[in-house]
């Protein structure tokens, strides 16, 4: 006869490996990890991005080649951890809940320390199980728990079985509040840095319903699995203005998507007004019509959107020039060495986007450190409209050429110069977003 009691403990330990290895859907997340039980459970669940191959080979490739996979290999981030270390000495785990909750959860990075060699899932950075296991996480603070499970979670509400996990529909993960734990960004002092999915929630996309996933994983009919049936599937090349500025898998075809993405990001509208004597000016609109959020958006701190507007006389006169860049890549900001030294003059007329973060009142190249942010850029359908005025004497009767680009790139040379990666700037590639030319004669 079986005592009330050991019922009652055979029940508690089938219930435990049912949460534990079988998946059920009422499951809680797990805590982060605080006892080595549960590093364990993560060493024991977690698994390498290549297992998935075997039958989602085309899903494995993509996200391969994606800046997801980059989190954890990118030289540039574990530098400015480094740096970011050296400076912060409090920062613990903070950059790697978000780019390798892996390596939190299975207890291997521990007070931000990395060692020499990471388990296959702790190296994949944002790995499909981060995404596909349903995490626990906080608004622009990461990913802290996964179901302690083998269930994935996905956008198929049919799945055919497999012997390889349990699946289950879930409608949320299409949704745009799937990327908040990391696409929001909240500095160490807790000020919303990056936002880019709170500018998505105040801008007009959230009531369209045009989610993060709609933009950023367009999909095509294909397999979801070797062995399945034909069906909607999702791209998880994960495009935006980032590309590897170091050897990575499918570098050149990743610059190539970027180069199409930036290409149907905004509009132009550029006029000449060359008509009234000692009155001469172009103006230039920029919407931001086709981007569900601002652009730039995100590590706004690093990147630099401008616009490049020459103007030149048939002849080959320069009438007018704004947005050239110096010897050193940099455009003619008070960064610019040459600036600095005297050797160039500022650009005044520079229309540049992008972010400066403020610690203590200072400006700061380190988002992490930001208390406060001055954010220059364009809202999801806002019109910028800069004016400029051309003060160059032109015959009337001559013709003149405008041309005017707007350009885009991840990356200052100032930037990785001032963290010691010169070597870098030659790999940083400049984007067109838009870009016109044209002639008028001026009266
Ligand atoms: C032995 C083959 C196999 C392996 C290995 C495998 N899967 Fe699957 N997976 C499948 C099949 C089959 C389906 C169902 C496809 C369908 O119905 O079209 C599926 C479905 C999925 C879904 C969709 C679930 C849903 O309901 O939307 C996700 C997400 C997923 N797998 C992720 C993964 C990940 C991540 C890995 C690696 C850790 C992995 N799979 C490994 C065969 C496999
Ligand atoms: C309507 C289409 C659309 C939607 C919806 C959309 N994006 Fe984008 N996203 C774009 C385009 C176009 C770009 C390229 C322009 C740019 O860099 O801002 C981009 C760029 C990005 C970038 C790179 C930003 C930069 O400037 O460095 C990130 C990160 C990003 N998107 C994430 C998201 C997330 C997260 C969401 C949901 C909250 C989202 N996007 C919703 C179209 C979209
Ligand atoms: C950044 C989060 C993220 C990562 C990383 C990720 N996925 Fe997904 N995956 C999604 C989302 C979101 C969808 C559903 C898209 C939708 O419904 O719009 C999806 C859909 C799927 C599906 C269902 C079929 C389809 O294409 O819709 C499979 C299978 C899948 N992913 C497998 C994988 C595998 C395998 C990996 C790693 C090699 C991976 N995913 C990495 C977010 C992610
Ligand atoms: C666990 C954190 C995490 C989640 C969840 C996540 N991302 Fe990301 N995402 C990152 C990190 C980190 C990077 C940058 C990696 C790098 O460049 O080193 C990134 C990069 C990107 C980029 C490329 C940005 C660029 O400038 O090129 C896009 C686009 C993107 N994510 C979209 C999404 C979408 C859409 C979702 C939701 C379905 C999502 N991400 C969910 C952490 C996350
Ligand atoms: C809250 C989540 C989160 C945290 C914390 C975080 N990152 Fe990121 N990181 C991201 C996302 C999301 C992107 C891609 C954003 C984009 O492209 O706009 C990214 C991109 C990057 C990139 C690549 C591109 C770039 O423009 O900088 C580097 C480098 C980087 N992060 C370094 C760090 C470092 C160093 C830390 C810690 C000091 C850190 N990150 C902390 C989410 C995070």
């Amino acid at each position: 006869m079986y005592s009330v009691r050991h019922i009652l403990r055979v029940l508690t330990t089938f219930s435990a490996a049912i949460v534990v290895f079988v998946g059920c859907s009422k499951l809680e997340p797990v805590e982060p990890p605080h006892s080595t039980d549960s590093t364990e459970l993560y060493k024991a669940m977690l698994s390498d991005p290549q297992s998935c191959a075997t039958c989602h080979p085309v899903h494995a490739q993509e996200w391969q080649s994606s800046m997801h996979a980059y989190a954890m290999t990118d030289p540039i981030f574990f530098r400015l951890h480094d740096i970011g270390r050296e400076r912060n000495p409090e920062l613990g785990n903070y950059c790697f809940q978000c780019h390798s909750p892996g390596g939190v959860l299975t207890g291997e990075i521990v007070d931000g320390v990395v060692p020499d060699v990471l388990s296959a899932p702790a190296r994949a950075g944002v790995s499909c199980e981060v995404c596909h296991k349903g995490s626990s996480s906080t608004r622009g603070e990461g990913v802290h728990a996964l179901h302690l499970d083998s269930t994935m979670r996905g956008p198929i509400e049919d799945p055919i079985f497999t012997s390889a996990h349990a699946s289950v529909f879930s409608r949320s993960i299409s949704k745009s509040q799937s990327c908040a734990a990391c696409h929001d960004l909240k500095s160490v002092s807790g000020f919303l840095a990056e936002r880019t999915n709170t500018e998505w929630d105040e801008s007009p996309y959230q009531a369209m319903g045009l989610e993060c996933q709609d933009c950023h994983m367009p999909s095509h009919i294909g397999f979801a699995a070797v062995g399945g049936p034909e069906r909607e599937v999702h791209s998880h090349r994960f495009v935006g203005l980032d590309v590897p500025l170091t050897d990575f898998p499918e570098a050149e075809k990743t610059k190539e998507l970027v180069a199409e993405l930036m290409r149907n990001a905004i509009s132009l509208q550029v006029e000449a007004n060359f008509q009234a004597p000692n009155s001469h000016s172009v103006n230039v609109q920029i919407t931001n019509d086709k981007t569900g959020h601002s652009v730039p958006s995100g590590s706004t701190y690093d990147r630099e959107m401008w616009i490049r507007l020459v103007v030149t006389t048939q002849t080959g006169d320069t009438v007018f020039a704004t947005g050239l860049l110096d010897p050193n890549m940099d455009l003619l900001t008070e960064r610019s060495v040459f600036v600095k030294e005297n050797q160039l003059p500022i650009d005044t007329n520079l229309t540049l986007f992008r972010g400066e973060a403020f610690s203590g009142g200072e400006k700061t190249l380190f988002f992490w450190e930001a208390e406060d942010a001055d954010l220059h850029l364009i809202e999801a359908f806002a019109t910028h409209s800069s004016d400029f005025r051309v003060d160059y004497l032109v015959e009337p009767g001559t013709t003149v050429n405008v041309h005017a680009e707007v350009l885009i790139r991840p990356f200052p040379p100032y930037l990785l110069r001032h963290i010691g990666m010169p070597e870098l700037v030659d790999n940083i590639p400049v984007f067109t977003m838009a870009d016109t030319v044209f002639t008028t004669e001026v009266q």
